[in-house]
């Protein structure tokens, strides 16, 4: 756990530890709401994010507090359409040829991650089609996410580009703002699960499927919160005006719970949490049929 906190600069606690995030992520001390105010730094750090997460008006699901309207609606409709889509997933079905011949080793000339937004995508909307135009908006989106380079967002600010990269996402998905957070979002954590899956093939093709495709898993690096009241974590009091960073994949890498990937166990867990281990475990099979083959 760290605490940055410089009166009227900053106030930000960072969790690390997987038994401090399910107590907080189990309570109802801390939300999404993401009212302004608070010191200075907090205020750009928050409104940078939401600006970047919000498209037409609307944030993006993984910003929206636990009681807005249609969110939990939504999370379980769409954990419901993707859960059913993973049995079929499961069985390696040819859509995941692309995925499984970069497996293999060959590259095509795709980058690997317009390959996954095809498959992420087609989840969402018939007849989706991504180019190298949608996944350099998807590299857009996640730099504009990366902490530091205060300078090259502020050009972007600018020049308009994370708005152009989201329009672009958006016309693709039908404005749909959780087919965006998975295209453009959620996308490089898998693809870093896809490069892991690569070395994987190459060390240990005899592999179980479901154990190759757990070990590729990662949680996101952090998600936000805010406190609702004043409260304390691991010893550390916090207000309505401090910033809980929740570090999920340290938090796994440290303690090795895999509650952090997809925080099943909270209200706000991943609506993909059966799908994306499915479809990892359907583009390892497809790689080893299709090498005997
Ligand atoms: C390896 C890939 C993924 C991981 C590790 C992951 C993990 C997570 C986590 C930890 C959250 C909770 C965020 C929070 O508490 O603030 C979340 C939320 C969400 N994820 Fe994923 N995700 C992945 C891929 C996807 C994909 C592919 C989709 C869609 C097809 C998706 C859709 C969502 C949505 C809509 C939410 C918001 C749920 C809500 O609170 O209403 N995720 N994800």
């Amino acid at each position: 756990m760290k605490q940055i906190r410089i009166p009227g600069l900053i106030d930000v606690i960072k969790i690390d530890q997987a038994a401090d995030i399910k107590q907080l992520a189990a309570g109802e001390t801390i939300d999404r709401t993401f009212e302004p105010g608070g010191p200075l730094l907090n205020r750009l750090l928050v409104g940078g994010v939401l600006k970047t997460l919000s498209w037409q008006g609307l944030r993006f699901p993984t910003m929206r507090a636990r009681a807005a309207e249609g969110r939990a609606a939504n999370q379980d409709q769409l954990w419901a359409r993707l859960s059913s889509m993973a049995p079929q997933l499961r069985q390696a079905p040819d859509t995941l040829e692309p995925l499984a011949r970069w497996l293999r080793g060959h590259e095509d000339g795709v980058h690997v991650g317009q390959l996954l937004q095809q498959v992420i995508g087609s989840a969402f909307v018939s007849g989706y089609t991504a180019s190298a135009e949608s996944w350099a908006a998807a590299m857009t989106m996640g730099q504009a996410l990366a902490p530091g380079n205060a300078l090259r967002k502020l050009v972007w600010r600018i020049n308009g580009r994370v708005r152009t990269a989201k329009a672009l996402l958006a016309s693709l998905a039908g404005n749909d703002t959780s087919a965006m957070h998975a295209t453009g979002v959620a996308i490089h954590n898998m693809v870093k699960g896809m490069v892991q899956m690569r070395a994987l093939y190459q060390s240990e093709p005899s592999l179980d499927p479901a154990e190759a495709a757990r070990r590729c898993l990662y949680a996101p690096a952090a998600v936000l919160r805010q406190p609702l009241r004043d409260g304390n974590v691991g010893g550390c009091p916090f207000s309505r005006r401090t910033l809980l960073v929740l570090e999920l994949d340290k938090a796994r890498q440290v303690s090795g719970d895999e509650a952090m990937v997809f925080l099943s166990q909270s209200w706000s867990r991943c609506p993909a949490d059966g799908w994306v281990p499915a479809l990892y475990e359907g583009i390892w099979k497809r790689a080893l049929a299709s090498s005997a083959s």
